[in-house]
């Protein structure tokens, strides 16, 4: 549908030839805060997209319409400091890091749509980015790699839109492949493509709808807590660059060192870390059992440890402990609001969302949207 109005609207507002572009978000099974610790995450590509006509023009000039926003933005390529509404930060932030690495562009003039839920922890922004990124690396034949897109779009998001995110979800929105989920190491930043073998179950997204205003400046301090803790363990452990490193036994020692909340951080990312590679061999094993105890486990983590999760969140995990065939759950993405991601049997998708539905609708006044997960390829050209 958003990607017919996309054209249609390319056409009406624009006018002649155009290309188009196309950029998923993203889920993560499993892995969460571990990017940015250089650690492992377990993301995959959704269906749900951001679609981008865009056409080059001689000259200077960018204009970018969002349907979605019903607002277009005009600006030249040379400005340094153009003042844009948020949206536009981001196709923005790619084009000045683009050129920040002595590529060549011109003007042109692009209409997009998405429909990924914004604010859900599906990562729009991420994807927004990849389309961009993806859509001006063809027009203008640069030839940059996908790891280096997917590096431009984290650069875009740290210095245009102030979160110093890690690569994991311009990662997946570049990489993305239909029904895998992604191994990143994000300290090699090799990857492996897993088969997400879902036979007989299904990943189902709850969202709280809940955003939390505080969402980015908790996630730069919970950023910076790693980074802490990483200087007292190099301190006395040089070897160490990063939570990566160590292995949570590494970390007790410092507890007191680090003071409660820094050890907790690094107590957290450590444990993490080892789920991840723990559902891999799940996942190859077809034990799903054991994915969906990790969830949980992920879960209890992002709550207690990293303390970013949230009341509507947990409402929700707490509740599908109780609901038959719910083999696991957690929230997912930075935290303080969006959606849980839930593995359950095929047979136990409706009775889940009925319970869900009624117990957070009592506990909150409005019941959570779900999202069946459907696992796509990456951004492409269409
Ligand atoms: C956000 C960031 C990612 C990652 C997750 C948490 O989605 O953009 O880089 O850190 O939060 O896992």
């Amino acid at each position: 549908m958003k990607d017919i109005q996309v054209k249609k609207a390319f056409e009406k507002t624009f006018g002649g030839e155009y290309r188009f572009f196309a950029a998923p978000g993203r889920i993560n099974l499993i892995g969460e805060h571990t990017d940015y610790n250089n650690g492992f995450v377990l993301p995959a590509a959704i269906d749900k997209k951001i679609y981008l006509a865009i056409a080059p023009v001689k000259g200077s000039t960018v204009k970018i319409k969002s349907l979605d926003f019903n607002e277009m933005v005009e600006f030249d390529i040379h400005e340094t400091d153009a003042k844009l509404p948020h949206w536009a930060k981001y196709p923005y932030g790619v084009l000045k890091e683009i050129q920040a690495d002595g590529y060549f562009v011109e003007g042109f003039q692009a209409v997009f749509a998405g429909d990924i839920p914004k604010g859900a922890g599906l990562s729009s922004s991420a994807a927004l980015e990849s389309v961009f990124a993806k859509a001006l690396n063809e027009l203008y034949g640069l030839g940059i790699d996908n790891l280096s897109l997917a590096k431009i779009g984290q650069r875009a998001e740290h210095n245009f839109a102030g979160v110093r995110c890690g690569i994991m979800d311009q990662f997946a929105s570049i990489h993305g492949k239909k029904d895998h989920v992604i191994r990143l190491d994000c300290r090699s930043l090799e990857h492996e493509y897993y088969p997400l073998n879902l036979d007989g179950y299904q990943l189902i997204l709850a969202d709280t709808r809940v955003k939390h205003s505080l969402a980015s400046s908790e996630y730069n301090q919970r950023r910076a807590q790693c980074e802490e803790g990483v200087l007292i363990l190099r301190s006395n452990m040089p070897a160490v660059r990063s939570l990566r490193d160590v292995r949570p036994k590494d970390v007790y020692p410092y507890k007191a060192m680090m003071g409660m909340e820094v050890f907790l951080r690094c107590e957290y990312v450590t444990e993490e870390n080892e789920r991840v590679l723990e559902t891999c061999d799940a996942l190859a094993k077809g034990d799903m059992q054991r994915v969906g105890e990790l969830l949980y486990q992920s879960h209890e983590g992002l709550r207690k440890k990293y303390h970013v999760s949230c009341d509507e969140l947990d409402l929700l995990v707490d509740n599908a402990r109780k609901i038959d065939g719910v083999m696991g759950a957690r929230m997912m993405g930075g935290g303080f609001g969006g959606c849980t991601i839930n593995l359950i049997q095929s047979s136990a998708v409706d009775d889940f969302k009925k319970k869900s539905t009624n117990a957070f609708t009592e506990a909150f006044g409005k019941p959570p949207v779900f999202y069946d997960v459907n696992v796509s390829d990456g951004a492409s050209e269409y």
